[in-house]
Formats: C-alpha cells, sequence, structure tokens
C-alpha cells in the first residue's frame, strides 16, 4: 500500500515534527517508515472503519490489506473539528474516535500505547491539551449525573469545555453502559476484564484505561478515579491544575512498617532492592511520559506481577516503588485525591446523604481549612482535586451543594 503523505513527512526530518521522531519514539525502532505507516493508517482508519465502513469492521482492527486507500484518511482528516476552523492540516493530528471501544486484544494495545510520543503536540488554537479521565468502577456510575455537571459546566457553552477532557470507562466484562449521545460517557466504555479487590487484574485494568488513553495525543494528563468519586472543583480549575503542574500526583510514603516495607516481596530483588520499596495509593494522576511509561513497562510490571500478591498490594506498590526509581523529580509524592482512612481497616470511610453537608464539602476543597500544600514549589491552599468514596444516596444531597459549594 502506497503511505499516504502523513507517511512521508513522518519519516523526514523536517522542523515540523522533529521533537517526536528525536526525542520521543525509543531508539530501537529503527524502521519508522514501517512504524509510522501502521500508527497512521490503524489510528486514522480504526475510527473510519467501525462509523463509516460497517461492512469492512470484520476485518478487524489488523486487517490492513484491506484497508481503503489515502483518500479516505484525508477525508477522515478533513472532517476533524480542527480541519472546520481552518487550521493547517499536520499528519500527527489524527481526530480521536469518536467510541472508545476497539478490537485489539491487551496485548496489542499495551504495544500500540508503548510507542506514543511522551509528550503531547504542541498546541493548537482548536484543541488544548486535555485531561483524561479513567473511570475503574463495576459497572454503573451512579453518581454520573454530578459528574455530567462538572463536564459540561464551563461557564460558556457545553460545547467548549469538551475540548478540555475525555473519558475512558473500565468496567466488570459484560456490563453495558447505556449513555445518549448528549452524555460525556457516551460510548466510552472500554474493553474490560475482571478485576479482583488487592489482585493484579486492578493494576492490570490501570494500565488497559492508560494505554486506551494514551492513543488520542491531545491526553496529557491522565487522572484515575472511582464511582464513588466527585471532583471538588469546576473543570476549568481542574484542567489548570493539572495541566500547569510540573508534577504529577502520585503519593510516595517510605514506611518502614508492617504496611510498607513488611509487604515487600523478596523475589523482587535484586530489580527493586528493599531500600526502593515504597507505599502510595491507587488513585494517581500521570503526565504523558509517565504514562506511557508505565504502559510499555516490560522490565518491572511483570516481576510486580508475579511477585506482589496480598499481603503486597499491587495497585499500592507498584507505581510508588517504579516511579521513585525511574523519575523521582517529576512526582509530587502527594495525591489530589482525598479519602479517609480515620475510620481504620482495609476500606477508607464512605459518605452517605448524611454526611454530606455545606462545611463538610467546604473543608475537602480547601476553603475551610488553611492546610498548605505544594505546588509547583510554591505553597498553595487547594491540594486536593476530587475526593472519595460517596455512597450512590449522597447523590441528591452533592446535586443540590454543588453549584454553591463546588462552583459547578
Ligand atoms: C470486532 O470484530 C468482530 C469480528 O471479529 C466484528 O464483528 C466487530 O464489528 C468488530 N468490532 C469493532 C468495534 O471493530
Ligand atoms: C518527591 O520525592 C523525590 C524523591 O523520592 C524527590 O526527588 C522529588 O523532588 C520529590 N518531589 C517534590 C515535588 O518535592
Amino acid at each position: 500500500m502506497p503511505p499516504g503523505g502523513a507517511v512521508v513527512v513522518g519519516s523526514s526530518n523536517g522542523k515540523d515534527c522533529s521533537y517526536a521522531t528525536a526525542r520521543s519514539f525509543p531508539v530501537k525502532l529503527s524502521r519508522p517508515l514501517l512504524f509510522f505507516a501502521v500508527l497512521a493508517t490503524g489510528f486514522l482508519v480504526a475510527p473510519s472503519l467501525l462509523f463509516l465502513g460497517g461492512g469492512r469492521a470484520a476485518s478487524s482492527y489488523y486487517g490492513l490489506p484491506s484497508l481503503p486507500g489515502p483518500g479516505v484518511l484525508l477525508a477522515a482528516v478533513r472532517s476533524a473539528p480542527c480541519a472546520e476552523e481552518k487550521e493547517v492540516y499536520r499528519w500527527w493530528a489524527r481526530p480521536p474516535s469518536k467510541s472508545a471501544w476497539h478490537n485489539m486484544s491487551d496485548e496489542e494495545l499495551l504495544w500500540a500505547a508503548s510507542f506514543e510520543p511522551r509528550t503531547a503536540p504542541p498546541p493548537r488554537p482548536s484543541t488544548p491539551r486535555k485531561v483524561a479521565f479513567l473511570f475503574l468502577t463495576r459497572g454503573p456510575l451512579p453518581l454520573a449525573p454530578l459528574w455530567e455537571r462538572f463536564f459540561d459546566g464551563t461557564g460558556g457553552t457545553a460545547g467548549s469545555g469538551r475540548k478540555l477532557f475525555s473519558v475512558y470507562v473500565h468496567t466488570t466484562p459484560g456490563y453495558r453502559l447505556d449513555f445518549p449521545p448528549s452524555s460525556p460517557f457516551h460510548r466510552r466504555q472500554i474493553p474490560s476484564k475482571a478485576t479482583e479487590w488487592g489482585m493484579p487484574s486492578v493494576v492490570d485494568a490501570e494500565r488497559r484505561l492508560l494505554a486506551n488513553a494514551l492513543l488520542d495525543l491531545d491526553n496529557e494528563r491522565f487522572v484515575l478515579v472511582s464511582e464513588s468519586c466527585i471532583p471538588l472543583h469546576p473543570l476549568a480549575t481542574v484542567h489548570a491544575y493539572l495541566t500547569r503542574s510540573a508534577h504529577s500526583f502520585v503519593t510516595v510514603v517510605d514506611d518502614p512498617g508492617r504496611d510498607g516495607l513488611g509487604r515487600y516481596p523478596d523475589g523482587l530483588a535484586p530489580e527493586v532492592p528493599v531500600s526502593r520499596w515504597r507505599k502510595g495509593t491507587q488513585w494517581f494522576e500521570l503526565h504523558r511520559s509517565l504514562a506511557v511509561f508505565v504502559a510499555a513497562d516490560g522490565r518491572y510490571y511483570p516481576r510486580f506481577r508475579e511477585e506482589c500478591l496480598p499481603r503486597c498490594y499491587v495497585d499500592e506498590h507498584y507505581l510508588p516503588t517504579v516511579l521513585t526509581m525511574e523519575e523521582p523529580g517529576s512526582l509530587a509524592n502527594r495525591s489530589v485525591t482525598w479519602v479517609d482512612w480515620s475510620r481504620g481497616g482495609a476500606h477508607p470511610a464512605r459518605f452517605g446523604a448524611r454526611d454530606v453537608g455545606e462545611e463538610f464539602l467546604e473543608r475537602l476543597a480547601g476553603k475551610k481549612e488553611k492546610e498548605r500544600c505544594m505546588y509547583n514549589g510554591q505553597p498553595v491552599e487547594v491540594c486536593f482535586l476530587f475526593a472519595r468514596k460517596f455512597a450512590p444516596g449522597a447523590l441528591q444531597k452533592l446535586l443540590q451543594l454543588s453549584p454553591r459549594i463546588l462552583g459547578y
């Protein structure tokens, strides 16, 4: 198949794309032409196959031989919103697919994500960098009405906010999310597998979410949330806080106790020496470069998957340990997700309708307590952007209070 113009541009080292070829892609890809050909055709055509060419979809994701010619590729690009706004066509500006669903296996998906650029493309006026919200759920999203309000409420028209984020939902396999086209959750379910609390399958799901979100080039920050999470600030604030941060928000604690160092599996040595063992919480926020690292990690993750079994919990140790080993300077060492462990036990406190009041929400949003956190080296009052866990019964109270207290 003759490669489209896109591929030709990508293979030269023209100024426009040198940032991508020179720095971001692994050196081991000695055949960039083939690589770009697969990327450009695969990702541009996959969505158009899904939505335009129903008959051809049976050829599945890797059915390259039956791909339509470059004309169709360009048509797909031209119909993207950026073309309407008279922006110059860039070969890398592949439109995000309209559905998060696909036919890739986990292996194919992680492979594809592993050589995604580690930085988002240079900003284009019509496409601001996006925050990808990764919902790790069992299925139903009882707080969806609150999130929908959060996603749509960016001050301006509903449309303008839609460009600041994307949504990916991991559910129990077989569960079907059913949201109308007007909802930000519409068609955002990804192919999912069963997860078991405290087991590596949970981190498998997190990597699956990350890998899916990496395929959209405009996603720059990746935040893991659950169905019991709520946002504590308006979308514009959350977006600015994350995209302007020099650090990724991952809790990192060097805990010498029984629930820290005590969980170190000897089998991890020598790759992960005991001195590098760290503990954190599951709810991460990652910059694109760290997200690519996690999706591509064939060095540490397989070892953790094998060795870190209860009472070692992969979801509490893998990211803090490995990211501190690899990229300590890019971590804030704290989380942006508030959670209350004060009631003790293996699970944090869960809040229902009776717990949710004005003062409680004000405290979480940082309006009452002047607790300070470091942000880009400066003390700030906003420490948390999200909070958990909230029971479905708290929804009405939250909807009632959120416009005044949380600003959306
Ligand atoms: C996935 O592949 C099957 C056949 O293998 C096909 O029927 C289906 O339409 C494909 N789905 C997507 C989303 O591509
Ligand atoms: C987080 O901890 C690492 C050491 O583990 C350190 O290098 C880094 O500067 C810390 N981050 C911040 C924002 O202080």
